[in-house]
């Protein structure tokens, strides 16, 4: 039996407790989690301050780890691990970034809505995100459940939508935001993957809405139709009574399933430090 403890947030998102995730966890626990994920998409940890090791060994009993983003942006990194997404505005000397460096424009596309990762196939499972360091104001980040997005489609929307295709690119959200200076070679490090509009998630039966920011075209629409479409189904997505909104306290881990909610950081002031550490864990297909 896991010690697993659940407590709503939200119509999806929980607070789990009862669990030291600091430490190895049993196959009861590993179980316990993954089936509160399919059930609540979102799990909130609070007070598990975790080192970079720790946090690398909770991901790894999860699954196999995701590089995501850094596989395209590489250069220097000041985590332990290349697993580790360092999600501040810190740069890799420990300085806070200043608004022309790169690492602002990562962290305002990560306000968009997005699922880590739907870039690549595999695509990322769960993103396990740990709070170091927080800004006085702003800075939460906020979830949408895709599930409830897909059940509240009305019907006809429903119909027009299954069976296409959405065509997801790691530098469209960039692009839209003005950030196009990348060569050749590393646009084709990550070429364009497509994903249903509509699935099926294997485990909870559930449909899910899978949309955002990466997802750039619709295939067989023309180029207006498809993101027009594209951000109507975002828009409905991300409706307040789909939302969790966490705000953060250092030593919080939230952990959410990349195939089930999209998510986004909001508005904080780039001039004071704001450091998040995320592991990732890659889609295992059934
Ligand atoms: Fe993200």
């Amino acid at each position: 039996m896991s010690t697993l403890q659940l407590h709503p947030l939200s119509p999806f998102a929980a607070e789990a407790s009862g669990l030291d995730i600091s430490q190895p966890l049993s196959q009861q626990d590993i179980q316990a989690i993954e089936s509160a994920m399919d059930r609540h998409g979102v799990l909130v940890f609070r007070n598990q301050p975790l080192t970079q090791t720790q946090q690398i060994d909770f991901a790894k009993s999860l699954g196999p780890l995701d590089l995501g983003f850094r596989r395209v942006r590489g250069g220097p990194h000041r985590l332990e691990y290349a697993e580790l997404a360092d999600i501040s505005n810190v740069k890799a000397d420990g300085e806070l970034a200043d608004r022309e460096h790169a690492k602002i424009v990562g962290n305002i596309a990560n306000q968009l809505w997005h699922s880590d990762s739907s870039f690549q196939k595999p695509r990322a499972k769960y993103s396990m995100l740990s709070a170091v360091t927080l800004p006085g104001f702003g800075g939460e980040t906020e979830y949408a459940d895709l599930r409830m997005a897909y059940d509240a489609l009305p019907e006809w929307r429903k119909r027009q939508i299954e069976g296409l295709e959405a065509v997801h690119f790691a530098l469209y959200s960039r692009f839209t935001l003005g950030d196009t200076e990348y060569s050749q070679e590393q646009k084709d490090l990550i070429p364009p993957v497509s994903w249903p509009l509509v699935q099926t998630d294997p485990r909870s039966g559930r449909k899910i809405l899978f949309v955002g920011a990466h997802a750039c075209e619709v295939k067989g629409m023309t180029l207006a139709e498809g993101r027009m479409l594209l951000m109507d189904l975002l828009e409905h997505a991300t409706q307040r009574e789909f939302v969790y909104r966490h705000e953060w306290q250092v030593g919080d881990l939230v952990m959410w399933d990349n195939t089930a909610t999209v998510h986004r950081g909001r508005y904080y002031d780039f001039s004071e430090r704001r450091e998040l550490r995320r592991a990732t864990t890659e889609e295992v297909s059934h």
